[in-house]
């Protein structure tokens, strides 16, 4: 597939050519697939920018053309790539970092797919605020209003969760540093993802202000405990500036409770903050958004699609209720880039909402894959994975040989031990724990050396190593469970 990439300020024309004949198909390189993308002018004609806005629906949107006599079969090629059957979406995955890749790379300019300013990459800019929109719709804050930014990952989104909460109740610290601050604390469940903590110790609150909650026996967070803890740094004389309730905790896919931590954050005034990086994709189904209710309440949340939704590395948001808090919080206004006396509506300017300068684009890919599967596409993938987490949960709950961690899987996250038969007999001891807690890294480790397959594993608080199998691809079969657990038995049962 050859791609051709033309850009102007007001215009992106993504033609996608196939260079050599479809194995089927002799005449289907005569085809090619062609992306327009049209910025709606958002500033009064008169000072128009771009200067001749094209006469198109101001909305960005997709054509297929084609030159071949072969309709049938050479338009199926092309739009084989953004269908939602498994096969077409699996190869329109993979093709899709090399296609936004190769934007760049055709360009030959870096600058032109950064996106500090709406004049350098305006179609991205759109795109970006358009999604994010809609992002925030789906989390229900009212017409999707606030703020937003893609960012390199979900430990960056919550940094920014941090840093924001911070500039909220102490703006003074963006200018004087920490030293105008008292000491502030955060709070975070002890199964969330540790990126919390590194925020705390990279934004100097230091690691031993961050304060891990207690969580019942499915890894929730248990709210008594979020207050009592509230009520202990308060008497110290600290300040307990922010809470992070975890939306599909990294290991065991639990959901805190978040209306019920949120009405904490009210009665005593505290920044909430929801790490949906693993779960957030659940917004997308009908069926599952009901685990993440209360994400309304939140002041920020973290949502990533290149996990769950499966959008290509990178690609995860910041979204944020309040608007204009992120400018506030991290711009800069240097003065040859962010000039106020532009000829158009210097708002579209969003990269010095950013903490970093130049932005990878990593919003082409998902607004493509958006456009092309739909929400109803997105649901469907979400409500497969978890259906094939309960297939395996069903399957392995009460097998001999197998004992799980937890009852019932929230997300598609299913952690169980494998019990080879040389330990099935045995009592509780340390001995067996010493004995159960090498097995599922020796299972892995066969795996990988036969090549058949691969699943996590890890202990967890006083748990030894178990296994935590996920699935987030909706390509993923009932026979790919199957076999995963065929080959677990078929690897331990001489342990
Ligand atoms: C709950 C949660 N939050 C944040 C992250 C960090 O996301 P990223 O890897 O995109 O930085 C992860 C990663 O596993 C996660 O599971």
């Amino acid at each position: 597939v050859e791609i051709s990439t033309y850009f102007s300020t007001s215009l992106c024309l993504i033609r996608c050519v196939s260079a050599a004949p479809h194995p089927h198909h002799p005449d289907a390189h005569k085809n090619h697939f062609t992306l327009l993308c049209c910025p709606p002018p958002p500033f009064p004609s008169a000072h128009c920018f771009p200067p001749h806005p094209p006469p198109w629906s101001p909305y960005l949107s997709f054509s297929h053309s084609q030159t071949t006599t072969h309709r049938d079969p050479c338009s199926s090629f092309y739009m084989h790539l953004i269908r939602s059957d498994a096969r077409g979406t699996r190869f329109f995955w993979t093709l899709l970092p090399f296609y936004t890749e190769s934007c760049s790379a055709s360009l030959k300019c870096d600058r032109v797919i950064d996106r500090f300013t709406y004049e350098i990459a305006p179609v991205f800019v759109l795109m970006e605020q358009l999604t994010l929109k809609k992002m925030r719709e789906m989390i229900g804050w009212p017409a999707g209003e606030g703020d937003g930014l893609f960012s390199p990952g979900g430990a960056i989104s919550n940094m920014y969760s941090v840093m924001i909460a911070r500039y909220k109740y102490f703006p003074e610290v963006k200018t004087k540093g920490m030293s105008a601050a008292p000491r502030l604390v955060l709070f975070t469940s002890e199964h969330s993802h540790y990126s919390i903590k590194k925020a705390g110790a990279a934004l100097g609150f230091g690691t031993d202000n961050v304060i891990l909650l207690s969580t019942d026996e499915r890894g929730r967070v248990i709210p008594a405990d979020l207050e009592a803890k509230i009520l202990d740094v308060k008497q110290k004389g600290y300040v307990p500036l922010f809470v992070n309730a975890t939306a599909g905790s990294t290991v065991y896919g639990a959901f805190d409770p978040i209306n019920e931590i949120a009405d904490i954050c009210e009665k005593y005034n505290l920044w909430l903050h929801v790490d949906g990086a693993w779960g957030g994709g659940l917004l997308m189904s009908r069926k599952h958004r009901h685990k993440l209710n209360g994400v309304e309440r939140a002041n920020s949340v973290t949502w990533n699609p290149h996990k769950m939704m499966g959008v290509p590395l990178q690609c995860s948001a910041i979204l944020v209720r309040e608007k204009g808090i992120l400018a506030g919080c991290n711009s800069m206004c240097a003065g040859y880039l962010f000039q106020p006396d532009k000829q158009y509506d210097v708002t579209y300017d969003t990269g010095d909402k950013a903490i970093q300068c130049g932005r990878h684009v990593d919003i082409f890919k998902f607004w493509l894959m958006w456009k092309a599967k739909g929400t109803i596409g997105f649901e469907q993938h979400i409500d497969k994975c978890l259906d094939l987490s309960q297939y395996l949960y069903n399957k392995i709950n009460n097998r001999e040989g197998f004992q799980m961690v937890f009852d019932g899987p929230q997300h598609t996250n299913v952690c169980f031990w494998y019990i080879p038969p040389s330990l099935r007999g045995m009592s509780d001891s340390e001995e067996r724990r010493e004995k159960l807690h090498r097995v599922a890294p020796k299972i892995k480790a066969m795996m990988m050396e036969s090549g058949t397959t691969m699943v996590g594993y890890q202990p967890q608080g006083n748990k030894v190593n178990f296994f935590r199998m996920v699935v987030s691809n909706a390509a993923v079969t009932q026979s790919d469970i199957d076999f995963l657990v065929d080959e677990i038995e078929r690897l331990g049962q001489d342990l």
